[in-house]
């Protein structure tokens, strides 16, 4: 079914559950492309798209984002990003990507002034993606949040992560676990996010 633009960006909604079935390839290769086309500053583009399908390694990705954050405190300064992420750690149940079968992660150079930027546009755009696709999606955080973390760091280096790079941000992508398989689209009313009229 075609939708127009602007229908795909107000029924775009997370999802955080997903049938364990693998995505297609012919969606997860467009799901892709449009995180490719993103804008980037002085048409950089150089994002670098982790596409992780291996469910072992997802596994691993699991088990040692919440080894990290188990070994974490909590403190005034970290309770509001990453403080459920550290408590859920601790008691063993954290699953940062919830149980969706494709994580793609997205680095950029750390030394670079609009890496978040970047990668920002680039997952924005595979969100949109998913919708226009019938797929569900979630923006996942925490390999950010870990992404000066050493065990991390070496992870993500076996499965390709270059010298330089850092993560910003991911994408949880999978076929919604929802009655009639398709993601939420209901169209909300947004509270927040003024807009200031001059002239
Ligand atoms: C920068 C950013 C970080 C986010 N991190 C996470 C995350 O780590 N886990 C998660 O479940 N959702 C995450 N989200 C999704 C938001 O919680 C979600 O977009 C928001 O609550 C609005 O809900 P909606 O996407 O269903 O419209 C993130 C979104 C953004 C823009």
């Amino acid at each position: 079914m075609e939708k127009d633009a602007l229908n795909i960006i107000a029924t775009r909604h997370s999802t955080r559950k997903f049938k364990p079935d693998m995505v297609a390839e012919s969606l997860l290769d467009q799901v892709i492309e449009a995180g490719r086309r993103a804008p980037s500053g002085k048409s950089k583009n150089q994002n670098h798209f982790l596409v992780i399908r291996d469910q072992a390694i997802l596994a691993k990705l699991v088990e040692l984002v919440q080894s990290e954050f188990a070994k974490m405190e909590i403190t005034p300064e970290n309770e509001a990003n990453i403080g459920g992420a550290i408590k859920l750690s601790k008691k063993g149940n954290y699953v940062f990507k919830y149980n969706a079968p494709v994580l793609i992660v997205v680095a950029n150079q750390e030394n670079y002034g609009n890496n978040m930027a970047d990668v920002s546009c680039a997952l924005e755009n595979m969100l949109l993606a998913a919708n226009a696709l019938d797929l569900g999606a979630c923006w996942i955080n925490q390999l950010r949040w870990l992404n000066d973390n050493p065990v991390l760091q070496a992870y993500l280096q076996e499965l390709g992560l270059k010298e330089g790079e850092r993560v910003y941000g991911s994408v949880s992508l999978g076929y919604p676990d929802t009655p009639d398989g398709l993601p939420n689209r209901n169209i909300t009313s947004i509270k927040g996010n003024e807009v200031t009229y001059i002239g």
